[in-house]
């Protein structure tokens, strides 16, 4: 029998397993409880956003640093393999980061109340608002200038270039962005 840890899908497949089990084990008397359904939500929301911005940390401390070091010949593997995947999963992260953390405020009762700044949700208001901003970023600015860089859309030599500056701007704007927007988000469980 090949080893499951081999495929990444089954690796998934037993971490979400373990994670039932987890679960059963701590949590069983409280499946029918609201309060339960909004802390998996959240649980799924940081998921999704630990991808995200792993992602963008890939981008930004390995993938983008690393370029001007690749020699011409073997920079293809980066632009058509390994940063279409990585941008694959970067914006659908994004995107599912959004949605669950939507749902998630929703389910604690304060969506619109956080996102109009009404006391005592300011903090994760401002948290709310600064990753709404990152995740508009990577859909109309990021995306559509890699999609330029990487060829998915035609554009000569010089769009190209201006594409890459723009993109990478973007970019480096989200991870100076996320340092606070963290920090307001793990901020109301603790601090208000
Ligand atoms: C527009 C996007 C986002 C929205 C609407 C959002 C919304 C929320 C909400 C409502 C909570 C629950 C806070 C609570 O009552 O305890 C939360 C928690 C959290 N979010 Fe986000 N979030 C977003 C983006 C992100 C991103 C990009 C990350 C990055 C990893 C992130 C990480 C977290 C973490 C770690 C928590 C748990 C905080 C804790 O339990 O102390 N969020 N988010």
């Amino acid at each position: 029998m090949k080893n499951p840890l081999e495929n990444l899908h089954s690796t998934l497949l037993m971490g979400f397993g373990l994670a039932v089990i987890a679960v059963l084990i701590l949590h069983v008397g409280q499946i029918g409880e609201h309060a339960f359904w909004a802390f998996i939500f959240r649980w799924i929301h940081v998921l999704a956003g630990i991808l995200w911005i792993g992602l963008l940390y890939y981008f930004n401390f390995v993938q983008t640093p690393s370029m001007p070091k690749i020699p011409d010949d073997q920079k293809p593997a980066i632009s058509k393999v390994i940063a279409p995947s990585a941008l694959f999963f970067f914006r659908w992260s994004a995107a599912a980061t959004v949605l669950f953390g939507l749902i998630t405020a929703l389910m604690n009762g304060y969506l619109v109340e956080a996102l109009t700044f009404q006391s005592p949700f300011v903090t994760i208001g401002i948290g709310m608002w600064l990753a709404l901003i990152m995740a508009a970023n990577v859909w109309f600015v990021i995306w559509p200038n890699q999609k330029k860089v990487l060829g998915i859309v035609q554009a000569d030599a010089d769009a190209k270039k201006k594409a890459g500056r723009l993109g990478m701007l973007a970019s480096r704007t989200n991870t100076m962005l996320s340092i606070p927007m963290l920090y307001c988000m793990v901020g109301m469980q603790n601090v208000g």
